[in-house]
């Protein structure tokens, strides 16, 4: 009984450890880049407008690790002001010395009890799946390694196992003979590593290899030789292990990443006319039965609601768009809400807070900045309406001009509700355009439109008779 009760103890203590480890993820993040050929640190080069090291730090957060260590280096100033909103510790790399320097210089932050997690700043597809299966095999006494089988390995560390299949040590590229050359299995940089053994072998590592760095790498042979095993999780995912070192392989994994997400939208019920021809930048909501054509953009978080239709060559970004909405081809839209039943476009741009209500039509070469439009009115063609509030049931003419700005300053225009604005109108604001009122076609209104009357300003009509075409001159 007494002899049970120890070992159940024993048990529960182990089970403890486990389960009480704090994870501490390593992100490195020091390193050039150099064959980026560019100015910015290689990880915040963008990746569907978010940059790499985002898309890393956002799957590391979906692990809830106790703390995060970004290792930073080269032009490191910038990297930590792009990241200035997230809670991470940051961790200076002066020189880089190699992948083992880089994360020596976290350790300090980190507690002997601790798990820790070694993630690569330029490797932005890895998914929080793959970490999970990693880190549900960490315990304390033990090293894992995700591992990834590659047609083309070349350029990787190789995982070299002995005859039982256990891993015995990781050989880099460089230091690699013919035989190992021909290894598949390659590492793919992530690692679960219990702190307090990660100590004792980053201390013992040398920088004597072909690259006189400090590869974490050769703490896989230190394990090896300390008796703690070695364990893989290997992911089929090429793309999620792939990292960006050129402007090609940004391409690449741009392109796979925009599959995935048009791929998700298809799968929840939304037609894409031509999946190649649609990029997600950012967070799509979708209703059911929408439609959309090609070469569209979609920035930031857009809402698209039941039967949304969406035509050729358009862009929205940060869009709240209701249900039964049509936007036809050519047009810009951004930071918008747009109701129920509207109809935009074709070649329409509609600027930040700008709030249209159900059944509005915005038509050709129309912008609008700035201002709310109620139920049912129509700005059809050629307008630019800008700090206006336009009621319910408006008729914009073609070619009306909310003259907004005095050079200095910003003035509203308020059309009330069923105003009939006539063509070729400019609205200099300040000024309102009472309910029902009418506006003559060709007018320049300067001051307030009283309701249910037509106003208008413009030079009589007059005819010149006997008045004749110039004709051209004779040489
Ligand atoms: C590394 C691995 C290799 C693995 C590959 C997977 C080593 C020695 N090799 O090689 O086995 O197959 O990743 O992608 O680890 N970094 C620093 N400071 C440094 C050096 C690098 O922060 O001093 C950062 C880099 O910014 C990068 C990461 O560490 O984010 C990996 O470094 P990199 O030079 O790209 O290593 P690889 O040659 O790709
Ligand atoms: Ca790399």
């Amino acid at each position: 009984m007494s002899k049970a009760k120890a070992l159940d103890g024993i048990v529960a203590e182990a089970l403890d450890s486990i389960t009480t480890m704090k994870l501490s993820i390593i992100i490195l993040a020091a390193g050039l880049g150099k064959r980026l050929q560019s100015d910015l640190p290689k990880v915040l080069h963008q990746l569907a407008d978010k940059s790499l090291i985002r898309h890393v730090l956002d799957t590391a957060l979906t692990l809830k690790p106790d703390n995060i260590q970004i290792v930073y280096g080269y032009k490191g100033e910038q990297v930590r002001e792009a990241l200035a909103d997230v809670n991470v510790n940051w961790v200076e790399q002066a020189q880089q010395l190699g992948t083992g320097h880089a994360v020596a210089q976290a350790m300090p932050q980190i507690a002997d009890d601790a798990m820790v997690l070694v993630l690569c700043g330029d490797v932005p597809l890895i998914s929080s799946t793959t970490l999970q299966a990693l880190c549900s095999q960490a315990d304390a006494n033990s090293l894992g390694v995700l591992t990834v089988e590659l047609d083309n390995p070349h350029g990787y560390g190789r995982i070299v196992r002995n005859a039982a299949g256990q891993v015995e040590r990781i050989v880099e590229e460089k230091e690699a003979d013919a035989h190992i050359k021909q290894i598949k299995e390659v590492n793919a940089g992530v690692y679960t590593i219990p702190a307090r053994h990660l100590r004792r072998w980053l201390a013992s590592l040398n920088n004597n290899n072909a690259q006189g760095e400090y590869y974490l790498t050769d703490i896989i042979a230190l394990a090896v030789q300390d008796n703690r095993p070695i364990y893989t999780t290997t992911t089929h995912n090429v793309s999620e292990v792939m990292g960006v070192n050129d402007r090609q392989q940004l391409a690449t994994l741009e392109r796979y990443y925009q599959t995935q997400q048009v791929n998700r939208l298809m799968l929840a019920g939304v037609t894409v006319r031509d999946p190649a021809r649609l990029d997600i930048r950012g967070t799509v909501q979708t209703g059911r039965d929408i439609a959309i054509d090609i070469n569209v953009i979609l920035e930031g978080e857009v809402t698209l609601g039941n039967r949304v239709k969406i035509g050729p060559d358009t862009v929205i970004r940060n869009a709240k768009i209701a249900d039964d909405v049509e936007i036809f081809s050519h047009c810009v839209i951004e930071n918008v809400v747009i109701g129920a039943n509207c109809r935009i476009g074709p070649f329409a741009r509609l600027r930040p807070e700008t709030v249209l209500a159900e059944k509005v039509h915005i038509g050709n070469f129309v912008e609008i900045k700035k201002s709310t439009v109620a139920q049912g009115s129509k700005i059809n063609h050629l307008s630019y309406v800008g700090d206006s509030e336009v009621g319910s049931g408006v008729n914009i003419g073609a070619g009306t001009i909310t003259c907004n700005y005095d050079g200095a300053n910003k003035h509203k225009t308020i059309i009330e509700d069923n105003a009939f604005i006539g063509s070729n109108t400019q609205l200099v604001a300040p000024v309102t355009v009472g309910a029902g009122a009418t506006i003559g076609a060709g007018s320049t209104i300067t001051r307030d439109a009283p309701p249910d009357t037509l106003t208008l300003r413009r030079p009589p009509q007059k005819t010149i008779s006997g008045w004749q075409r110039p004709t051209k001159k004779k040489p």
